[in-house]
């Protein structure tokens, strides 16, 4: 059998999908239940507010759910409406999280108690454990200690969501500037 010696457009591809992940230095992975209101939202602001910061090629955002309910599903449309006019467009398909989750990302946040539990017992190991967070311990602004489920309440409940997650992820940002900022000087 001959060697390929051609590269073809699949290797490019690869290669380009390897560098594009090999120069992120944080991903971050949020989560919920349905991956349809919180998590998706969290993704959009966080990836608006890296985007904003010009670090789009250092910090990687995502987000999944603990549940299958919805796979493959555009977020709620509730939250994609409460989302437009925040300015947000949420175009995230619905996933579910799974172990490889903890090796692909440096930080998976939950958005309440439910999710950290089951993010815990999905976790590989002890190591991959310490990567799970609580997104409310970024936010205190209505001192809850989770971000709640809006899926079956009214319109207040997203609004809430959309409070808590731009401030929570405003602070998360902060956090990781700093870090990378301590890196680049301790690099230098
Ligand atoms: P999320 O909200 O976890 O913030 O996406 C929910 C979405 C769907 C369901 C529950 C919560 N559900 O039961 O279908």
């Amino acid at each position: 059998m001959g060697r390929k010696v051609v590269p073809c457009l699949w290797d490019f591809f690869y290669i380009f999908a390897f560098l594009s992940g090999a120069f992120m230095e944080y991903r971050i992975l949020f989560v919920c239940l349905g991956n349809i209101c919180r998590s998706p939202m969290a993704e959009a602001i966080m990836r608006k507010m890296v985007s904003d910061a010009g670090m789009s090629g250092r910090i990687a955002v995502d987000s999944a759910g603990t549940s299958s309910y919805h796979l493959g599903d555009l977020p709620d449309m509730r939250m994609r409406q409460f989302a437009r006019q925040c300015g947000y467009e949420l175009t995230h398909r619905a996933r579910r999280v799974c172990s490889d989750d903890f090796s692909d990302f440096d930080m998976l946040i939950g958005m309440d108690d439910r999710n950290i539990a089951d993010l815990k017992e999905l976790a590989p190991d002890p190591d991959a454990e310490k990567k799970i967070f609580r997104m409310a311990d970024f936010t205190d602004i209505h001192g809850l200690d989770h971000v709640p489920d809006p899926y079956y309440g009214g319109a207040d409940g997203f609004r809430l969501v959309v409070e808590m997650l731009e401030d929570g992820c405003g602070n998360l940002l902060k956090m990781l500037l700093e870090s990378l900022d301590k890196k680049g000087t301790c690099d230098s």
